[in-house]
């Protein structure tokens, strides 16, 4: 069966058949990428665009590789060196770059909903690649991916999603992605980073990091977003890692053997310490592979439609 949408827009509805295959063709394209030779000829022949308004080093450059292993062109744009300096409207910009022929847009932007208005203006498939704080589906995706490679599955397993709830788009992504797989999601951070009406989406919240830890197979530890004014809902940076941070200590004291992922970049020392950003519990690398290969099956998987 093919995805039931020509877009990647967000997880939020996205039928549980569609992850599924989104997850198993990743699984395909997970064995490609430990070849000799890491390339496919799939897309070949079909030119793909990267439209990246923000910075980015993971996304961008894994959507990069996965276009490259597939064989497609493979175009960035970037805000600094486009005719955005000189003031060219978002629309104008996408227009232009579809009249030179690309068939599909990968973007990230800081205003939320801006792959749904693409979708409205032009005719490629549109990935949401980061939308302000809306959706980061393929981080998501590949989350899910990484904890099913680790645990085996998804259904019935307790994910934790820990920190500046309010302003991730990971969070929502993994939220509504998750809760579709069958795994059982709650939230933990400060009460200023938990939106008020959350638990409608059926998570739980949970305002103490060690029951989190206790009760949960998985923590996906969120980045505190410093840049996003993150510092003033919580008294201190000391303070937020001495109630919420992951450590060392508090694993151990805790004795159970939780999976840990967390999106990147990460803040040392903040939402995580080194010891368990570079430990055993961590698989914050696998997820950086995995996510070339889950991007890998999305472009397949909507390029392969039309
Ligand atoms: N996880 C993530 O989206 O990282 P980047 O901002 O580096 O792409």
């Amino acid at each position: 069966m093919p995805l039931s949408s020509r877009h990647l827009l967000g997880l939020q509805g996205v039928p549980r058949e569609d992850i599924q295959l989104i997850l198993d063709t990743a699984l395909t394209f997970r064995e490609v990428l430990e070849r000799p030779i890491k390339k496919v000829p799939t897309l070949q022949g079909k030119t793909v665009v990267n439209l990246f308004y923000e910075n980015s080093t993971r996304t961008r450059i894994s959507f990069e590789l996965a276009e490259k292993r597939l064989s497609a062109d493979s175009i960035n744009f970037s805000v600094s060196t486009s005719s955005v300096s000189k003031g060219e409207t978002l629309k104008d910009t996408i227009k232009n770059i579809e009249a030179m022929k690309v068939d599909m847009v990968v973007v990230r932007h800081a205003a939320a909903g801006t792959p749904l208005f693409l979708t409205k203006v032009c005719d490629s498939n549109i990935i949401n690649a980061g939308d302000g704080i809306h959706e980061h589906p393929t981080q998501a995706l590949l989350d899910m991916y990484s904890i099913r490679e680790k645990l085996g599955r998804l259904d019935g397993l307790k994910v934790c999603i820990v920190g500046d709830i309010a302003h991730s788009r990971v969070a929502l992504s993994n939220i509504y992605g998750l809760k579709t797989m069958g795994a059982k999601v709650s939230l933990c951070g400060p009460s200023t980073m938990i939106p008020r009406f959350i638990e409608d989406l059926g998570v739980d919240v949970i305002t103490n990091i060690d029951e989190a830890i206790h009760e949960n197979d998985v923590l996906n530890i969120l980045r505190i977003q410093l840049e996003r004014k993150a510092r003033e809902y919580f008294p201190s940076i000391r303070e937020y890692s001495k109630y919420f941070g992951i450590t060392r200590d508090r694993l151990e004291k805790s004795g159970k053997d939780i999976v840990i992922l967390h999106p990147g970049p990460i803040n040392r020392g903040v939402e995580i310490s080194s010891d368990v950003a570079d430990g055993q519990q961590q698989i914050i690398l696998n997820q950086v592979t995995n996510g070339v290969a889950v991007r890998m099956a999305v472009l397949y998987l909507l390029g392969t439609l039309n």
